[in-house]
């Protein structure tokens, strides 16, 4: 009994680090159920955006980046974790399950990022102008295919120009399509509420207000191409295939991307508008050599320590195996 609630209790703590992991629009779509000696990750649909991402493509990645870290926290607190995705296919939402297991298999290399788990933040303003060596680039892309993806750096100032043209044009798009920016405004919240994309309490009516009702894809789209150009690393990280292994094994990617950056000191964040326009993907495609996009990434040295996004309580993501609960607790 005492090892069963210890495993337990192992197990919650894994998850309060897994809950780190970055979610589009800081939706959190998870939800953990613990067993004896098991974690199961839940795609939480409750959490999608339709608008946004219709085909919860960025939803599963997002689960499948919170799945990295319970591997890596896993692997930080010396413990075997055996994962296996998507265990029955008849339950869609059932997107993994991470058994401990009796021998500690852990890569060192897991157990190294486990730092940057709390170290990791999305990095929006303009980075450093300092250059990311090629040695770093080289462990990020390894990070990528590790995990069955891939990571291509845009590395002309053509390719560059021409991604950060596809996400100004995904910007126009998006901004100009109403429910896309009733969906954002929705995602709005003060910081106290523990998710979405955090605005003083204050000035949030009005931002709100501001979101919903004006097409600001001009000015948006110029910042962006702008950022796009002059970060010191552009990258497309993406997938052979476009299915929900493909995502969760793209999120996992994704994940062990940018702690592994942030090992080395680097932040990123998302310019991700060429991949959620339909239309535009096939163009982002072309100009990396073909396959799935994923996450279009830009990535530097910060500047300046930015504060952590919040997080819901664990114990909002957090369900106990039924099964468990009805057993007998005087043993
Ligand atoms: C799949 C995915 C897509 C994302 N897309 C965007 C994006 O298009 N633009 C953006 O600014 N942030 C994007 N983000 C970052 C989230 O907004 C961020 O993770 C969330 O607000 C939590 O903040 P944190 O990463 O600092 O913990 C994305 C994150 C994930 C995992």
């Amino acid at each position: 009994m005492i090892d069963e609630l210890d495993s337990a209790a192992r197990l919650l703590a894994l998850v309060r680090r897994a809950v780190l992991a970055p979610s589009s629009h800081n939706t959190q779509p998870w939800i953990f159920r613990i067993s004896e000696s098991a974690v199961d990750v839940y795609a939480d649909r409750t959490r999608a955006l339709p608008a946004n991402d219709p085909q919860d493509r960025e939803l599963t990645i997002s689960c499948g980046c919170a799945l990295m870290n319970l591997r890596v926290a896993a692997a930080g607190d010396g413990l075997g974790l055996q994962v296996r995705g998507f265990p029955d296919p008849g339950q869609p939402d059932w997107l993994a399950r991470a058994a401990l297991a009796p021998e500690s298999g852990a890569p060192p290399v897991e157990a190294r990022l486990a730092p940057s788990i709390e170290r990791r933040r999305t990095y929006r303003k303009r980075f450093d102008a300092r250059a990311v060596d090629s040695v770093i680039l080289d462990r990020l892309v390894e990070a990528a295919s590790a995990e069955g993806a891939w990571l291509r750096p845009l590395l002309t100032d053509e390719a560059r120009h021409q991604a950060g043209a596809l996400v100004a044009e995904g910007d126009a798009l998006q901004w100009a399509d109403p429910v896309w920016r009733r969906e954002l405004a929705a995602w709005m919240h003060p910081r106290r509420r523990g998710d979405g994309l955090s605005v003083p309490a204050l000035a949030l009516p009005v931002a709100q207000l501001v979101v919903r009702s004006f097409d600001m894809g001009g000015g948006v789209g110029a910042k962006d191409r702008e950022l796009a150009e002059h970060s010191p690393v552009l990258a497309v990280l993406g997938t052979e295939g476009d299915g929900p292994g493909d995502w969760l094994a793209a999120g996992q990617a994704l994940q062990g991307v940018l702690l592994t950056a942030c090992l080395h000191g680097l932040q990123a964040s998302y310019l991700n508008q060429p991949i959620q326009v339909a239309t535009l993907r096939p163009r982002l495609a072309e100009l990396v050599g073909g396959g799935c996009p994923q996450i279009l990434l830009r990535l530097g040295y910060p500047v300046e320590e930015i504060a952590a996004s919040p997080r819901r309580d664990v114990a909002a993501v957090v369900e106990h195996d039924p099964l468990r609960q009805s057993s007998p607790t005087a043993e």
